[in-house]
């Protein structure tokens, strides 16, 4: 069986004591609002929440392949143009499933992957003087198709691609992922032609990621997406049951939201015991942040809600963070993303078997090692009275990536029910967006400007 679980033995007060552990009767507690805000949430299937209909997009995922197929072999480089839900799903999916050295030595046939999700313009600057637009295949995407950072980005590679190529053939080295209808970035397909795929409605940027914004890039280096979306189609079918104990999206958005509000732990660190998983932290800490992150609550009221995602790496993030996640307050609730068989095992050679302090490595395997390692921090954060829970992958495979990413949406949309806040929209973020329009002088947007120059410190304090 290559289903992904969760053990949340050490969350339980059993585990942790009453205090930072979760009693059994609070967690029996939130069974039916748990079933109802299931049943809400998927009530909007086929409606205002089509990310939840994405893995049976067949005819989606057929054009995906066919235009992978279609460009195969003719570009060194794939760049993702993109930033928020429109990057982070690329780059977990192109670390989870291909090696970490992609990119020195892709496989025969296929692209290196780059996905430049920032405006830095040394980031920017670096590559464009570093790559040659005659082997580079730009994916630009914005389901806005409006959004400053990645605008800004298409219009500099543009330029460059028309430069080198001229204005015809530059074409086809652009392929678009955004809304059907709206946006600048429609316009643009239309008028130049580019090849192009659709963000659906009702598909957020931080649940788009089993949409083309994701999986385009993933089929053009080599992903299996059918493979993903049949994960996520089958994490589907369990998740389908009201049972609180049956359904780990219940379940995680229950700890959730228990930890918050009953334990007084607003941190959610997400400890990735793989490298290969790094990249699923990132995601999930967008998710979860933009999600539940919200001034107003539904009706309107003041809440300020929200929990604070942090990420770490295992065994990495031992010698960094694990002093403070031990001993330091117990603010904190943790889940470890843990892989049961990787790909590699690695031998440790013996030699110098006089001193202990090595020798009792040799023989012995990096796997081995690094299991003993996630097992010890586990124990250590138990013992500690530390709640935490491990999301256990059989392997990482596009199965059980696919898995993980649909559970997580699902658990993500049940916690803005018990948070009560409106899961989908990010105010947030718009309000920065609108800012930045103002500051960089668009026209509509002068009223803000003044504001902004009007609240400006007449006395900024400087040191
Ligand atoms: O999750 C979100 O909605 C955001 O992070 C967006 O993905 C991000 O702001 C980029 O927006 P767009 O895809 O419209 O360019």
């Amino acid at each position: 069986m290559d289903r992904v679980r969760i053990d949340f033995t050490n969350a339980l007060a059993a585990a942790v004591g009453t205090e930072h552990g979760i009693e059994e009767e609070e967690l029996a507690r939130l069974a039916a609002p748990g079933a109802a805000a299931l049943a809400s949430v998927l009530a909007r299937r086929g409606k205002d929440l089509r990310w939840l209909d994405l893995p049976w997009q067949e005819k989606v995922h057929e054009a995906i392949l066919d235009y992978a197929a279609s460009v195969q072999g003719r570009f060194r480089n794939v760049v993702v143009l993109g930033i928020g839900g429109s990057a982070l799903g690329n780059t977990a999916l192109h670390t989870a499933l291909n090696s970490p050295y992609h990119n020195l030595r892709p496989p025969a046939g296929l692209p290196r992957l780059f996905v430049l999700d920032n405006i830095d313009p040394d980031l920017v600057g670096e590559f464009l003087d570093a790559f040659d637009p005659a082997e580079t295949l730009f994916n630009v995407v914005s389901k806005s198709g409006g959004t400053a950072e990645t605008m800004a980005q298409f219009l500099v590679f543009r330029a460059r691609l028309v430069a080198a190529l001229g204005e015809e053939a530059h074409r086809d080295h652009v392929v678009v992922t955004t809304d059907e209808r709206a946006g600048a970035l429609r316009e643009i397909v239309e008028r130049e032609g580019y090849a192009s795929f659709v963000v659906p409605d009702g598909v957020g940027g931080r649940f788009s990621v089993l949409s083309p914004v994701g999986l385009l890039s993933s089929a053009l280096v080599g992903i299996d997406v059918k493979g993903l979306v049949a994960g996520a189609a089958a994490m589907a079918e369990v998740c389908e049951t009201p049972e609180l104990g049956e359904n780990p999206a219940l379940t995680y958005a229950a700890l959730q939201r228990l930890m918050q509000a009953r334990k007084a732990k607003p941190i959610a660190v997400t400890f990735a015991y793989s490298h290969r998983l790094a990249g699923l932290a990132d995601w999930y800490a967008q998710l979860l942040a933009e999600s539940l992150g919200k001034r107003l609550s539904r009706e309107g009221r003041v809440v300020h809600a929200g929990p604070t995602p942090v990420r770490a790496v295992g065994v990495t993030d031992q010698h960094s963070q694990v002093q403070l996640y031990v001993e330091g307050p117990f603010d904190k609730w943790f889940t470890f993303l843990a892989v049961e068989r990787p790909d590699h095992s690695v031998a440790i050679p013996a030699a110098y078997e006089d001193r202990e302090g090595v020798a009792y490595l040799g023989g012995r395997t990096l796997d081995e090692l690094f299991e003993a390692e996630r097992e010890g921090t586990r124990i250590a954060l138990t013992e500690a009275r530390r709640p935490n829970v491990s999301i256990v992958f059989p392997a990482v495979t596009p199965h059980t990536v696919g898995q993980y990413l649909y559970l997580m949406e699902l658990a993500v949309a049940v916690m803005g029910e018990h948070y009560g806040v409106d899961a989908f929209d990010q105010p947030g973020v718009e309000a920065g967006k609108i800012a930045a329009h103002a500051l960089m002088g668009r026209r509509g947007y002068e009223k803000r400007r003044a504001e902004i120059e009007a609240s400006r410190p007449k006395q900024p304090r400087i040191v």
